[in-house]
């Protein structure tokens, strides 16, 4: 009995280079969260490798994928562009994080989102044995669950979603709605990061479907579904090891020398505009224009990690940042001075170790987020104490990092507070609001939520099972 995993994106993903074929880590909290854990248990995953794979090369790709217990799910380039920048990135992606204005409710989307959702559910069926636990992940596959239990009426199916659940006046929009909601109950157990989510999807399941609830379980047709928020953890030794590491010290060294007197901010997220990374620059240059007193004093450090750049309004959002930072270094920078160090790129987990281990704030300001898990990087990686975390209330995270310096991201004011509030902040109550926060974020850290999740499971079914029997 194995555990197969399954979502939109394997942990890994495909880059071409003069017709060479390497793999690399995903990116996304998704990836990057459960990417270690399926390795030491009972796993297959199957996902999508990133790239369009012409059919002579899908057996190579397959059979290197095999080695690492990763089954794939090819896509052409038309379902990758109705599909995955579609209909999940057009129209779920901005609608769960309440950006409506940004959807296209495009008809030939939804036909290919359903299409590919049978796609994922025919390779499953090839991987599957009786009995093994099935464990689909987030937003792209919502109709999967359904799919599964038509054609297997007794498996055990679990649902985690990711991304924020919207509340009902906002999904309610969506012009597939009972459909998308009829998949998701095809599962046993569905769980998300918060408890404000799950009431959110209670709320609108009984009223859009003919299902009552109690509680956080829904009753259909003699199914019950139960509902819960496991909000999702790091690997939190894994961080904390890693800045004792000889190279990433070197890192950190190479980072601090000749910025003894530097407050250095680090923020680093995905291009996305659910982020709140221009709003983020906008209070950093509020800041500047007001307190002139931390002109060469901060310097923020920005990674933004490239992400969905082909669809129009990650672009957008690409070049606007691009021209927000280039207006702001130019107006504010000295000969030797640069407010903001600006990356676009990734960079290896060493790197990140070193700037988390070497910012004194980290800025987390998304204007929505599932979870967020930057913010519990820079916690674990924080074996000081120190260091002081800003973190937007819209984050999911907020709800257990109550120990930040908690902001609302649409008021710049209150981000610009918050930051100088942390460049004041004794050191005292630094290590206080860390040591707390870093307790909570090692506790309950990734393994914690898989276990908790696949124990929630067995226990829901077997409850199932005892219900029948009855
Ligand atoms: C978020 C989503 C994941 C997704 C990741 C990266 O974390 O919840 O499902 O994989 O972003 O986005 P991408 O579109 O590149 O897969």
């Amino acid at each position: 009995m194995k555990t197969v995993i399954i979502s939109n994106r394997l942990p890994v993903k495909i880059i071409e280079e003069n017709d060479e074929y390497t793999f690399i880590p995903s990116e996304g909290g998704l990836a990057t969260g459960l990417g270690d854990v399926y390795k030491s248990g009972n796993s297959i995953w199957i996902g999508w490798p990133g790239i369009e794979v012409p059919e002579e090369r899908q057996e190579e790709v397959t059979q290197k994928l095999a080695e690492l217990n990763l089954y794939p799910v090819f896509l052409t380039q038309n379902e990758i562009n109705l599909y995955y920048e579609g209909f999940s990135n057009e129209v779920l992606w901005p609608v769960f994080h309440y950006v409506v204005t940004y959807a296209h409710f495009e008809q030939t989307y939804w036909d290919c989102y359903k299409s590919v959702n049978e796609k994922f559910a025919k390779s499953a069926m090839q991987v599957l044995q009786r009995k093994d636990k099935i464990w689909i992940q987030d937003y792209q596959l919502l109709l999967l669950p359904g799919i599964l239990r038509e054609k297997l009426p007794n498996a055990t199916i679990g649902f985690f979603q990711h991304i924020p659940f919207p509340s009902y006046e906002i999904f309610r929009l969506i012009p597939w709605r009972e459909e998308i909601l009829n998949g998701l109950i095809g599962a046993d157990l569905i769980g998300f990061h918060t408890y404000d989510d799950v009431r959110h999807f209670i709320s609108t399941a009984t009223r859009l479907l003919p299902v009552n609830s109690s509680s956080n379980v829904l009753n259909s047709n003699e199914r019950q579904i139960v509902v819960e928020a496991f909000p999702m953890g790091i690997d939190y030794d894994k961080f904390s090891d890693l800045t004792q590491t000889e190279e990433v010290k070197k890192e950190i060294d190479y980072f601090r020398t000749g910025k003894e007197d530097m407050k250095v901010i680090l923020s680093i997220d995905r291009l996305d505009y659910s982020k709140g990374i221009l709003e983020r620059l906008k209070a950093l240059e509020l800041l500047l224009q007001l307190h002139p007193e931390y002109i060469g004093k901060i310097e923020l450090f920005m990674i933004v990690v490239p992400s969905r750049d082909t669809v129009p309004q990650y672009s957008e959002l690409r070049d606007q940042i691009d021209q927000f930072v280039g207006n702001l270094n130019a107006r504010y920078r000295s000969i030797n001075w640069i407010p903001v160090n600006y990356f676009y790129r990734s960079f290896p987990i060493e790197v990140l170790s070193a700037l988390y281990a070497t910012a004194d704030i980290c800025l987390v300001t998304p204007m929505r987020d599932g979870m967020n898990l930057v913010s519990k990087e820079y916690i674990a990686s924080r074996n000081n104490n120190d260091g002081v975390l800003i973190l937007s209330e819209m984050a999911g995270a907020s709800k257990e990092l109550t120990d930040a310096v908690i902001v609302n991201p649409n008021n710049l004011g209150d981000i610009m507070e918050a930051i100088v509030t942390a460049l004041k902040m004794p050191l005292e109550e630094q290590q206080q609001r860390m040591t707390a926060m870093r307790a909570i974020v090692e506790k309950f850290n990734v393994k914690h939520w898989v276990n908790n999740f696949i124990l929630r499971l067995n226990e829901v079914k077997d409850s199932q099972k005892s219900l029948l029997t009855k």
